[in-house]
């Protein structure tokens, strides 16, 4: 639906078929918040939601079509300038390309996605891993998962101004079908954990719609940094809770309680990737849980309809599995993994007692866990 969505657009847009078309998915973190940026480990799923841009060469200008939102941009490849809002993204990705020495040609490009923006599925990464995967095959060049995902990140970086981490993009880039991906976030080592057949990953919109430019992110950031450099380490990656326990007092109270979290999160997130391998769904889960309380009391992330619906979940999947508010926090989706068979009882409570702040049931997706970034065309 999406590929012939997105070749009609394309038509109708640019009068012709596209040459190449390149396919990334979005993510849903099972485990490890806000441990990215400090060089913490993480457990992503790729998600069967994704962004796909169609791309045909020819001419010296970048024609950029954003069908889903009926609008354009045209920009010089070589020379590109800051523009707000989506195009920021398309924008920066090329301008990326081109500081690494590829030779991104001009031509006709259009985008179609299916991940709604501000849901916590990381539409903005997918945007931009695709991006780059179509433009590289465009300028014939061939790279590995990772370093696309590390320039699609600087290009969020760079030109949108927020200082994100790496796990949204190596997770739309990397991820290999029917896996989580363990990331250790300051090595770069990936690990695929092999999702067990009976597990059901779940995903619940909480109908809060979040965004990671309204200043608390990279406030969170500069805590964390702050937690770091008082306790004399490079990263809370090198901090311990009993370097922490015994900084208490020293440190402001708030970074203390961040730091509490990053920790805990990176050391659990470690500990549910062993669970996960060896098919522990009862240890995962309560990972999971423990993870949510420390997002909500110590990292200061979720919002009451997040409690509400992850309560809500916990209560109804008891100790077989666990859930979690996702990704950057205020908002967004609730992830939960489950035995497969508990599937039916447990969508039916949440959309029996969960209402969003609009007053309706919850959007709800079952995420079999998607292959990363691909040219499909
Ligand atoms: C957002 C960022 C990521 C990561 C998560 C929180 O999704 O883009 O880099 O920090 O929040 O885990």
């Amino acid at each position: 639906m999406l590929q012939e969505r997105l070749c009609a657009g394309f038509a109708a847009r640019f009068g012709d078929v596209p040459a190449l078309v390149a396919r990334a998915p979005g993510r849903v973190n099972l485990i490890g918040e806000h441990t990215d940026y400090n060089d913490g480990f993480a457990l992503p799923v790729a998600i069967p939601l994704e962004t796909r841009v169609a791309f045909r060469p020819g001419g010296d200008r970048m024609l950029v079509c954003a069908l889903d939102f009926g609008e354009d941009d045209a920009f010089d490849p070589a020379a590109v300038a800051p523009a707000p809002g989506w195009r920021a993204y398309v924008r920066g990705v090329v301008d990326q390309l081109g500081r690494a020495g590829v030779r991104v040609p001009g031509g006709a490009l259009a985008i179609a996605g299916d991940i709604d923006r501000g849901t916590g599925l990381s539409s903005s990464a997918s945007l931009e891993v695709a991006l780059a995967t179509v433009l590289l095959a465009a300028a014939g060049e061939r790279w590995d998962p990772l370093r696309v995902a590390l320039l699609a990140q600087r290009a969020e970086c760079d030109f949108v101004g927020v200082r994100c981490g790496n796990l949204d993009q190596i997770a739309s880039a990397a991820t290999a079908a029917g896996h989580a991906l363990l990331i250790d976030c300051r090595s770069l080592d990936l690990r695929q954990i092999a999702m067990p057949a009976d597990v059901a990953v779940l995903i619940v919109q909480s109908g809060v719609v979040r965004g990671l430019l309204d200043g608390e992110y990279n406030l969170r950031r500069q805590q964390c940094e702050r937690a770091a450099r008082e306790l004399g380490v490079a990263a809370l990656r090198d901090a311990d809770a009993a370097l922490l326990a015994a900084a208490q007092g020293r440190l402001d109270p708030v970074d203390h309680r961040r730091a509490r979290h990053v920790i805990g999160d990176s050391r659990r997130t470690l500990a549910a990737a062993a669970a996960l391998a060896a098919g522990d769904l009862v240890a995962t889960g309560r990972l999971m849980r423990e993870s949510h309380v420390s997002q909500a009391e110590d990292f200061g992330i979720t919002v009451p309809h997040t409690d509400r619906l992850a309560a809500l979940l916990n209560a109804a999947i008891g100790e077989a599995g666990g859930a979690r508010q996702t990704g950057g926090g205020f908002g967004g989706a609730v992830v939960a993994l489950l035995p497969r068979h508990r599937l039916a009882d447990v969508q039916a409570a949440v959309l029996s007692d969960y209402r969003t702040p609009a007053g309706e049931p919850p959007e709800i997706t079952v995420a079999y866990p998607a292959a990363g970034a691909s040219l499909i065309r």
